[in-house]
């Protein structure tokens, strides 16, 4: 479908299904987490959770823990990204350094969109804006674990540079079944 998808926007000449998806993510906004926005990020990632398919957790943490998790966040001027309409938080991403000394270089990237808005470039410039200010803050290596059959979430990390490192077999288990992981990183040496 994703096949198809393509390869008529490349009939298309790459332009009219582009821009219906900028008008459509023109109304997405981009912006550094706020304490404003903890009550609707966790609608969010609570959403994308529940699909059992995609995050490692099930539900979203209650809302006090994600208030003070946030509260953290802009504290710390930490690497995470609201896509907002209006103040409605439509997806998320982030990269959290490692806390000791030498693995404080590394950093493990987290991001989900609201079903609806997938698609559609919001997850790319989410990750841009990750990496950029990973980056500038000096974590040279962004690492993440994704579920091995999740198609959209591998070709955009391969697309923006990610390489595979190692397939984790039986990673993740969903309902008694079990799927595996790919861990992929990026380093800032080879973007
Ligand atoms: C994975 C996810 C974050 C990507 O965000 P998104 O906004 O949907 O992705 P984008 O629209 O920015 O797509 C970026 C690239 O992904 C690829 N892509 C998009 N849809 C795809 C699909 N259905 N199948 C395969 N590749 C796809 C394309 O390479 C696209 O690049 P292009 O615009 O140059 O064609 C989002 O789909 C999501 O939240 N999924 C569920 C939660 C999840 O998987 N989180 C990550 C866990 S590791």
């Amino acid at each position: 479908m994703w096949a198809a998808f393509r390869a008529a926007r490349r009939s298309l000449g790459g332009r009219s299904t582009r821009s219906l998806g900028r008008t459509f993510d023109a109304m997405v906004e981009i912006v550094p987490v706020a304490e404003d926005l903890a009550a609707s990020y966790r609608e969010c990632l609570d959403v994308v959770a529940r699909e059992k398919r995609y995050l490692a957790q099930i539900e979203a943490l209650p809302l006090e823990r994600i208030q003070g998790f946030v509260r953290e966040s802009v504290a710390t001027d930490a690497v995470q990204f609201m896509a907002v309409q209006g103040r409605r938080v439509v997806g998320w991403a982030d990269i959290f350094p490692a806390w000791a000394h030498a693995v404080s270089h590394c950093g493990s990237l987290g991001m989900g969109i609201l079903p609806a808005y997938r698609g559609q470039g919001i997850g790319r410039r989410l990750l841009q804006a990750c990496i950029a200010k990973a980056q500038a803050k000096g974590i040279t290596r962004i690492e993440l674990e994704v579920r091995a059959d999740n198609e959209r979430a591998i070709s955009l990390y391969k697309s923006l540079g990610f390489k595979q490192e190692a397939v984790k077999r039986n990673a993740m288990r969903f309902d008694g079944v079990y799927f595996d992981a790919l861990q992929m990183s990026l380093l800032q040496s080879a973007a």
